[in-house]
């Protein structure tokens, strides 16, 4: 059946195309990643499900889970301190904060505010975006216009997730999907012609609204992930996770062939060219797909679900760095990030990587390194091990 977003792919949106100068760039890229490990198998404790499903329908074999105490805007915060401290930026060169979270603990004040006084900004302008798991995306492309349109100098990007927070976890078919995660992304004047965002895509259609839905649901006696013996209701935000899967896949996997394809048109990058795409974590087989799709090999994408799940927006910074760090981002090499999700929305940018400072902070290594701990032993209130 043809949805109403086949038609708005078809043509029916903005296009893609080369962005006008002078140039803007990612300064730094950050994530933070909590240390609990909570791993397929743990959730056989609560719920009816296998190591064996999870992985071979969604490649996920375990997700972090932040401690209770922890929000998303201190989860925010440790990405974008990560970020700043790789590129040595003091946060009072920040002009603008904008972030994005699909899993806030308050609707106000915004997680933006609360990360610009936490770091120390200045009083520039700090907002929120919605855009499900495309609000990073998203936002980076907001910043760029700003930077472009010379109406801010230098912005801060967060996304920062506590889905373990928001979903079901009675709900075997959404509940095994998620984990906690956040990331950062400075954007700024690009000083080097080698590195530039070349290309941005912005989409959303809200005829595919009800394919996959977070909102309040009947809270009832929810299981802690961490300890589901005993219910702790402080974890929890009363929310839920709807979603028709089946829809969600195939509009993913349209949607990613549609971006990435217009996204290199745009930049007169012949597909072959590309040598990454970075793309929204949220199933090895909807990757997969879209890679076949696309006519490139499954190795020019990044792929870290299986060890974080779908982090929402904060899945492509936290697969950026990741890639970043294992050497798979070459200077000068172009590099495509594309997310999709509720809405339905979706957003691609096309970048030329450069001199673009990474860094990652993940509790669980600091944490080893700061007491000794061993393997498999959490952090307070966990039981989950690796
Ligand atoms: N463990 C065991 N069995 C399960 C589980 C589970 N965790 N979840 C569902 N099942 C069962 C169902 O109850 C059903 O059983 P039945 O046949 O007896 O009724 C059976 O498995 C098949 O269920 P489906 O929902 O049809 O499973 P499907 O093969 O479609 O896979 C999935 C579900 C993985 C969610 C798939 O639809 C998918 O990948 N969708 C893409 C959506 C996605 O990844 N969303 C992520 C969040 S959205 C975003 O980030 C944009």
């Amino acid at each position: 059946m043809r949805t109403s977003y086949d038609r708005a792919l078809g043509g029916d949106g903005v296009p893609a195309a080369l962005l006008p100068g002078p140039g803007c760039r990612l300064v730094a890229v950050g994530a933070a990643v909590p240390a609990s490990v909570l791993a397929n198998r743990h959730l056989m404790a609560f719920l009816d499900t296998s190591d064996e499903w999870i992985t071979s329908r969604t490649g996920i074999e375990q997700r972090r889970v932040a401690p209770a105490e922890t929000s998303v805007a201190d989860l925010g915060v440790r990405a974008a301190e990560t970020a700043l401290a790789a590129a040595g930026l003091d946060p009072g060169t920040i002009d603008t904060v904008i972030a994005t979270s699909s899993s806030v603990d308050v609707t106000f004040p915004s997680v933006a505010c609360r990360v610009q006084a936490r770091l120390g900004c200045p009083p520039g302008p700090a907002f929120d975006v919605q855009a499900a798991c495309t609000g990073l995306v998203y936002a980076v492309g907001l910043a760029d216009a700003l930077v472009r349109a010379g109406s801010a100098r230098r912005v801060l990007v967060v996304g920062s997730e506590i889905f373990t927070r928001v979903v079901d976890w009675r709900d075997r078919g959404t509940a095994v999907l998620f984990g906690d995660a956040a990331g950062a992304v400075v954007v700024g004047p690009a000083s080097d012609p080698g590195s530039e965002i070349l290309a941005v895509r912005l989409g959303a259609d809200g005829h595919g609204a009800d394919a996959l839905v977070a909102g309040s649901a009947d809270p009832g006696p929810m299981p802690d992930p961490l300890t589901p013996d005993r219910p702790a209701p402080a974890r929890s935000l009363g929310r839920s996770v709807r979603m028709n899967g089946r829809e969600v896949f195939r509009f993913s996997t349209q949607v990613i062939e549609r971006l990435v394809r217009e996204l290199a048109a745009a930049a007169e990058i012949p597909l072959d060219d590309l040598e990454l795409v970075v793309p929204h974590q949220a199933n090895s087989r909807i990757l997969a797909t879209a890679a076949g799709r696309l006519g490139l090999p499954l190795d020019r994408f990044v792929v870290n679900l299986d060890r974080y799940g779908n982090t929402s927006t904060a899945s492509v910074p936290l697969a950026l760095v990741e890639a970043a760090l294992a050497g798979r981002c070459r200077p000068g090499a172009p590099i495509g990030l594309v997310a999709f999700g509720g809405g339905l929305t979706w957003g691609g940018i096309l970048l030329r990587w450069g001199e673009t400072a990474v860094g990652l902070d993940d509790a669980r290594l600091s944490q080893r390194a700061a007491a000794a701990v061993p393997a498999g032993i959490q952090d307070a209130g966990g039981t989950a091990g690796e």
